[in-house]
Order: structure tokens, then C-alpha cells, then sequence
């Protein structure tokens, strides 16, 4: 009889046990999937010590707080799930939502990106955010639609300098028969083959291990990057030429942003531009930060006369002054430079 009584109680149990947690699964999953509670999957290449990647953190954190925790994002750094072109691919797939990308990355995807890979077109940081907060940076932003992608902001990413293993970068001279590593492309490739170097394509995440193995002699990148992924360990040669000033973009799958309601598309941007803003803040502080530290962990910079490098790659602008990007380097060059706060 007790035994009877205690199976019954025992199945009683069980079955609404297998009932609670089907339905606390059906209300999970529903929340996922009717954009009640929405789960971003965001990757990108960089170390979390970077700026860009604690933006990336704050926007999280500020998209949780203004969705009243109803839209979360799980970040993915430090090229975890590939090179920043098998991540656009994941995302054109919707394998991950969204990602934050160099520009240099994408013109392989979006072809008007290739304006940023044109050298010394900025004048300075006004001049190259008062485009990328005007007309032109919000047009570039939506180029990418019928690629299944959608551009949300941009985050400062500076100017690009060489770095070497073994010497000084003076001028485009030293640069003469140098293994540099650069991003996946085109742009790149053909600057630093002006420049008389050898340009490799390696990604970002690989880097480290091809300078310390010596399959590059160098490579060119920001001050943050440089310091924050350890490249000061190999490269104690650090040259402000500031070739590039290619901005990084943060970017969604185009059928994700158009499955959230207005509101959402609202906090998200938002969230991204609250973001966007305390990045640029904190590119200033990270690169006045690195520097001091790089001096003291032995790198030595150097400040080239750039007028060496504007002539060796002055073809390079004169061939895309009369391709299809012509109207658009037009606009850059007529935008004035605004003084920011
Ligand atoms: C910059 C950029 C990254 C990119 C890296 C690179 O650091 O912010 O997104 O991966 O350059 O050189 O690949």
C-alpha cells in the first residue's frame, strides 16, 4: 500500500517536473525567437584590454540597461570564431549577428570601403570624423545591403603606422624588401608594394605568432592594437607615418536589424552610438596610455617626414582619383575640419 503510495507521489513528482521545465523551456526559447528577449551573438578580432573592445562592453552593458534588460549581447573577442573575413561570412550567414569590423576588412564585401585604404586622405581627426559623422559616413554605413549587411557606427581606430623587428622606418627606404603583414586587402597590398616592401595577408589573431616566428619582418597597424595583442614583445620599432586612419565599423546581419521591431532598431542604435562616443574618448587616453607604456617596455618611435611617403604613394591616389570612387574622395577632400569639445 505505502509502496503504491509512494510510486504515485514519485510519478506525481516526475511529471510535473518534465511539465516545468518544457514550459519554462517553451518561454525561453519563444523570448529568444519573438523578440521579446533578444540574444546578439557579436565577434571581433580584438584583445578585451583594447578600447574598442571595452566599447564594445559598455555597449552591452548600456543595451541591457535601456531595454530594461530585454536585449542582451554575448561578445566573442580576439578573433575566437576566425579572421575578421570568415566573420563577415558568419554573419552574412547569420551564424553571428553582429560584428565589429575593420573598414579595411570590408571593402572585400562593400567596395566603397575602399576609399579609408586610400593613403593620407584625412587631414587630421576632425577632418576624418566631421565625414564620418556627416552625409558620407552615413551613406557608407548601407552600402552593404545587398550584401546582408547593415552598418550601425563607426569607432576610432587612428592612423596606421609600420612597425618593425629589426629596424628603424626612417623612410620608405627602409621599408625596401621588408615582409609586412596587412589586413585581407587590396588596398593595402597595393600601398605597401608602393612603398617597396612585400605585403602578406595573415589575420589579425595569427599575427603575434608570424612575427615572433619571423615570417614577417613587420607590419602596420594602430598604437592600441600594437600594444594590447603584445606585438611591442617582437617589434621594438615603432614609426608614426600614419599611412592610413581606416575606421572600424560596427555591423549587423541585415535580416536581424529588420526583424526587430522600431523600438528595439532604436535602443540598439543607441546603445551603439552611446558606445561610439565613449570610444573616442577613450582612444586618446589608450593611445597616450600605450605609448608611455611601449617607451618603457624598450620601443623605440620614430616620426618620419612624411612628405617621402606621400610621394612613393601618390600613384596610388591618382589611379582611384579617376576610377568610380572619384566623386566620393571629392567629397572627403571639400569636407572641412570641424573642432570638436
Ligand atoms: C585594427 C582594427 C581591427 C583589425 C586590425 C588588423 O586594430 O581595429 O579590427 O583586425 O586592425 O590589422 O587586422
Amino acid at each position: 500500500m505505502l509502496r503504491k503510495l509512494l510510486s504515485r507521489i514519485f510519478l506525481v513528482l516526475f511529471l510535473s517536473g518534465v511539465i516545468l521545465s518544457l514550459a519554462y523551456a517553451m518561454y525561453t526559447g519563444n523570448r529568444l525567437r519573438t523578440g521579446k528577449h533578444r540574444v546578439f551573438k557579436l565577434a571581433h578580432s580584438l584583445d578585451p584590454a583594447h578600447p574598442v573592445s571595452k566599447s564594445l562592453v559598455y555597449m552591452a552593458d548600456q543595451l541591457k540597461q535601456i531595454s530594461g534588460g530585454t536585449m542582451t549581447i554575448d561578445i566573442y573577442p580576439g578573433c575566437v570564431l576566425g579572421g575578421e573575413t570568415e566573420m563577415t561570412e558568419q554573419l552574412q550567414n547569420g551564424i553571428i549577428d553582429m560584428m565589429k569590423s575593420s573598414g579595411a576588412a570590408m571593402e572585400v564585401f562593400i567596395p566603397e570601403m575602399k576609399v579609408f585604404g586610400l593613403p593620407y586622405i584625412f587631414r587630421n581627426r576632425d577632418h576624418f570624423w566631421t565625414v564620418l559623422d556627416g552625409p558620407i559616413g552615413s551613406e557608407l554605413l548601407t552600402k552593404g545591403e545587398s550584401k546582408h549587411i547593415y552598418g550601425i557606427c563607426y569607432f576610432d581606430a587612428g592612423s596606421r603606422n609600420f612597425y618593425t623587428r629589426n629596424q628603424p622606418v626612417n623612410s620608405p627606404k627602409d621599408l625596401i624588401g621588408q615582409k609586412i603583414r596587412v589586413q585581407n586587402s587590396r588596398m593595402a597590398i597595393s600601398l605597401v608594394e608602393l612603398l617597396g616592401a612585400s605585403p602578406t595577408p595573415i589575420s589579425f589573431g595569427e599575427l603575434y605568432s608570424a612575427l615572433q616566428q619571423g615570417i614577417v619582418d613587420g607590419a602596420e597597424n594602430n598604437l592600441p592594437s600594437f600594444y594590447s595583442n603584445k606585438h611591442y614583445e617582437v617589434c621594438k620599432y615603432f614609426s608614426f607615418d600614419g599611412h592610413t586612419m581606416i575606421p572600424d565599423l560596427l555591423i549587423i546581419n541585415l535580416k536581424v536589424w529588420k526583424k526587430l521591431s522600431s523600438q528595439q532598431q532604436k535602443w540598439l542604435h543607441e546603445a551603439a552610438m552611446r558606445a561610439s562616443k565613449y570610444e573616442r574618448m577613450l582612444w586618446l587616453k589608450k593611445t597616450q596610455e600605450a605609448l608611455e607604456a611601449c617607451k618603457n617596455l624598450g620601443v623605440k618611435f620614430t616620426y618620419p617626414d612624411k612628405k617621402a611617403f606621400i610621394k612613393k604613394v601618390a600613384p596610388m591616389l591618382r589611379k582611384y582619383e579617376k576610377s568610380s570612387l572619384a566623386p566620393l574622395l571629392k567629397r572627403i577632400s571639400e569636407t572641412p575640419d570641424k573642432v570638436r569639445p
